[in-house]
């Protein structure tokens, strides 16, 4: 529909430099340029690296989203990029190029929250979330259970990982097997080889003892330090290393505590959706362990195509037009890049 608006999306939170825009809910363009190869021989995302790329890239992608979506920055409603959180540097350029854009153009900048665009991209794919819906976020830096009971205006937290992130679980398990940065698309791989019932590896905060206090958070600490020792104590023994029984085994541990526990949440909320969003769902396995979970317990489970689920543009122009649509006013023009933006504030 020509009255929905028009919303350019800019995420550079990380790696990733990402234009996308949307009208309404349809994606037009998503254009999308990675330093991960950059950062691969390092085992982890460099900052400056990441800043530097974003600074040669910016400019470049956005033109190749406003080509793919046969648009002009003159026909945007509205302007939204990540304010966080992220790496503050990567974050500033994005910032600075959106505020860049909108005084040139004379556009209104929504400053939105990385997390709370990972949902919101599904609305791209499978129109708008029904409210109350449960979320779980799993990307390389973030595990969060949330209640989303108005995406436009404030999730509610109810828990997360107390040390490793699922995908730098995934990352830093990959880096011990010998697999290339990023990990999880690999272990991904690698898994689907293996047998996930080879080795038993601990499902972390899912004791009795621990649901008192954790009923609804993470901890994968344990579990890498666990797959360390088995591949310690093989390679200690002389014996091979079978890469993909420990992936698949290591794979299923992580899938089986995010599903328990993500729709343990919906039925304690009375929620029938769940949106699955961040780079981890990506993984094959985890897409189809809580689509036959949340089958058998009546729960319907969105999850944005692949693609959609690791970082780009498009994601934030998804939140940009939920805000305008849902008469959320813009942002400042001094808003401010923040890094440790709260999963609570949803747009500055
Ligand atoms: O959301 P994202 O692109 O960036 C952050 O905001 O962190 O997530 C990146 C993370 C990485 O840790 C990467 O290994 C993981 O998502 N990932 C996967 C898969 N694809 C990406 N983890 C498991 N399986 C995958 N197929
Ligand atoms: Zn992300």
């Amino acid at each position: 529909m020509a009255d929905e608006p028009l919303v350019l999306g800019i995420e550079t939170s990380c790696d990733e430099t990402g234009v996308g825009i949307v009208r309404g809910h349809t994606l037009l363009a998503d254009a999308l340029a990675s330093s991960v190869e950059q950062h691969a021989r390092f085992g982890g995302v460099v900052p400056e690296v990441a800043s530097r790329a974003h600074l040669e890239a910016i400019v470049p992608t956005m033109d190749r989203a406003l080509a793919e979506a046969g648009v002009t920055l003159a026909d945007v409603d509205a302007i939204a990029v990540t304010a966080g959180p992220g790496l503050a540097g990567a974050l500033l350029v994005g910032v600075a190029a959106a505020k860049g854009y909108a005084v040139a153009a004379e556009k209104p900048v929504y400053g939105v929250n990385h997390l709370a665009a990972h949902v919101a991209v599904d609305t791209l794919e499978h129109g708008p979330l029904p409210e109350p819906a449960v979320a779980l976020l799993v990307s390389g830096g973030h595990s969060s259970l949330l209640l989303v009971d108005d995406l436009a205006r404030g999730v509610t937290p109810l828990g997360a990982t107390i040390d490793d992130a699922a995908g730098e679980a995934f990352d830093k398990v990959a880096r011990l097997l010998g697999l290339p940065f990023p990990g999880g698309p690999y272990i991904d791989r690698e898994a689907r080889a293996g047998d996930p019932a080879a080795i038993g590896f601990p499902r972390g905060l899912t004791a009795a003892k621990d649901l008192v206090a954790h009923r609804y958070d993470f901890s994968f600490s344990g579990l890498k330090t666990a797959v360390a020792r088995w591949v310690e104590a093989r390679q200690r023994a002389g014996e091979a290393v079978p890469v993909a029984d420990v992936a698949a085994s290591f794979q299923e541990a992580v899938c089986d505590v995010l599903v328990g526990k993500a729709l343990d949440a919906c039925r304690a909320n009375g929620v029938e959706t769940l949106v699955i969003g961040g780079g981890v769902a990506a993984n094959s396995r985890l897409r189809a362990m809580a689509e036959e979970r949340a089958a058998k317990r009546g729960v319907r489970v969105r999850m944005p195509r692949p693609k959609l689920c690791t970082d780009n543009g498009a994601m934030v122009a998804a939140l940009g037009s939920h805000l305008v649509a849902s008469g959320v006013a813009p942002s400042r023009l001094d808003l401010p890049a923040d890094s440790a933006m709260p999963l609570t504030t949803v747009s500055v």
